[in-house]
């Protein structure tokens, strides 16, 4: 029996961050021998931001090297860039137009994105939830591993599959969140009421996993906690409960084999182990890391290797996508259609 596909990506900027890793990568390694996974640095999303092409292009593949550090196998995952898949950018427009200006215009992440760039409202920020559907539908996903902060737009996703499907039949497969059995979500160093995010104008709040040791050190020392210097798991403590979770997640103790491990200390001290837990963790990452990136060839091989495969499931979607549509065939693309 084929195993379900499971599909996520991130984007192709900035530096991946401890969130990613330990809510996110960390996960996704878990899952190569019971699904079919797709992850994709999608690199088209990021264009709804002004980049610095040089930058861009450096970060993405960091991101895609980061994956495979992170324990994703190219020969058990298909890890691969957007942009070298052009059915995404087909699909793309073509369920632009099966989405509706409404649904758009709620979108949260639109809303908080286009008020914090006032300048720069572009028609891409827009429909960045429809290309990311496309993303999905094109692998006939059946699970999609998501933070909460990307509910809606899996949400939009299903809808407009479903609303598709009413019209032209079972054409797209309807996928679902995939909640891992365990998950870490790891909260902003110096704000543990929201996520730690790679777009955050406070460096501060994230810890990078390319950080120098020292500036982890000296931002795990400035992170937010409170004021009755306990130590201790709990919802009115979001600060050190974060710390708790990075410190757990780590060096794989429990939460309470955590807790008594700095019975005897105080923030300061806690602060500093937890960070010392966070560098010694990232050696082996690092490294591998720092080889994969220079191993120009290696790193070539497996984004082409990537993209052939990614293209052959996604080629197969995007035609059945057209003909159903009414678009005119290709006999490039070389599939005979049954004609009605
Ligand atoms: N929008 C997602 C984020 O910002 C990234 C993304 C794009 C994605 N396409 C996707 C995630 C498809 C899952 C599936 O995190």
């Amino acid at each position: 029996m084929q195993k379900p596909i499971i599909y996520s990506g991130m984007q192709a900027t900035g530096n991946l961050h401890i969130g990613n890793w330990l809510g996110a990568a960390r996960n996704w390694a878990k899952l190569s021998s019971d699904y079919n996974c797709l992850f994709c640095v999608v690199d088209l999303h990021s264009l709804t931001v002004r980049q610095d092409p040089k930058v861009l292009r450096q970060s993405a593949r960091n991101v895609l090297a980061w994956y495979i550090a992170l324990g994703l196998d190219p020969a058990k995952n298909i890890l691969y860039f957007q942009s070298h898949v052009a059915a995404h950018a087909e699909l793309a427009w073509i369920l632009n137009c099966y989405s509706y200006m409404g649904e758009l215009g709620r979108m949260t992440q639109f809303k908080e994105k286009s008020a914090k760039s006032e300048e720069n409202i572009n028609a891409g920020l827009f429909t960045y939830p429809v290309l990311q559907a496309a993303d999905i539908l094109l692998y006939r996903t059946n699970l999609v591993p998501v933070g909460d902060d990307q509910r809606q737009h899996l949400e939009l996703t299903r809808d407009v599959a479903q609303r598709f499907n009413q019209v032209y039949g079972d054409i797209f497969t309807v996928p679902e969140a995939y909640i891992p059995p365990v998950g870490a979500r790891i909260m902003a160093l110096q704000n543990p009421e929201k996520k730690m995010s790679k777009s955050d104008d406070n460096q501060a709040n994230c810890i990078f996993l390319s950080d120098e040791p020292g500036v982890i050190i000296k931002k795990f020392k400035r992170a937010v906690t409170d004021s009755d210097n306990q130590i201790r798991h709990a919802p009115d403590k979001p600060g050190i409960s974060n710390l708790l979770t990075i410190y757990s997640c780590v060096t794989g103790r429990t939460m309470d084999e955590g807790v008594g491990d700095f019975s005897q200390s105080g923030y300061g001290d806690f602060k500093v182990k937890v960070g010392e837990a966070v560098l010694e963790a990232l050696i082996p990452y690092r490294a591998e890391f720092e080889r994969l990136i220079t191993d120009t060839a290696y790193l070539d091989g497996v984004i082409a290797d990537g993209a052939d495969k990614a293209q052959a499931m996604a080629t197969s979607t995007l035609i059945k996508v057209k003909e159903a549509v009414g678009l005119p065939i290709c006999i490039k693309e070389g599939v005979s259609y049954e004609r009605s």
